[in-house]
């Protein structure tokens, strides 16, 4: 399948629009693309208690795993401070990360944008090396 790392990017970006970060005031966007082309979109959903915070790479997966989805074939995240126009990458946090390994397979393309269009391409795998399995069989 051709992946297009733009167009998935730009569907983080609207997600972000809806971010809920009224207390850090960074704002998330991910989209997930499944194998037949469908994109389920999260943006970080922040709480006065502040532990029920999610993340917007969680929010994406858990939606799409919750719709019976786990076809996952790519992710894109954005992510910066509300109100500054220049972003960098932003990279998922650990807890996402261990959350994409258990539902992405290893070289699943992960797509990190930037405000100024560069696109950083790492993979599920490289950001959680040696992953936490309770299968030893699963484990490489
Ligand atoms: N955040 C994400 O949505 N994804 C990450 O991988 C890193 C952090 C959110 C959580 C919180 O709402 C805000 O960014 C600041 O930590």
């Amino acid at each position: 399948m051709n992946i297009n790392s733009k167009d998935l990017i730009a569907a983080a970006e609207s997600a972000r629009l809806a971010s809920y970060s009224p207390y850090s005031n960074f704002a998330v966007g991910a989209a997930l693309l499944c194998a037949d082309g469908t994109v389920y979109k999260g943006c970080n959903i922040e709480n006065a208690s502040f532990t029920p915070t999610c993340c917007a790479e969680r929010v994406a997966i858990f939606k799409a795993v919750s719709e019976g989805r786990k076809d996952f074939v790519a992710i894109a995240v954005v992510g910066g401070k509300v109100g500054e126009s220049e972003r960098g990458a932003c990279y998922p946090c650990g807890v996402c990360r261990q959350v994409l390994a258990e539902f992405c397979a290893p070289e699943t393309p992960v797509f990190l944008g930037s405000s100024n269009g560069d696109v950083l391409t790492t993979s599920v795998g490289e950001l959680l090396p040696y992953t936490f399995k309770l299968k030893v069989e699963e484990n490489d």
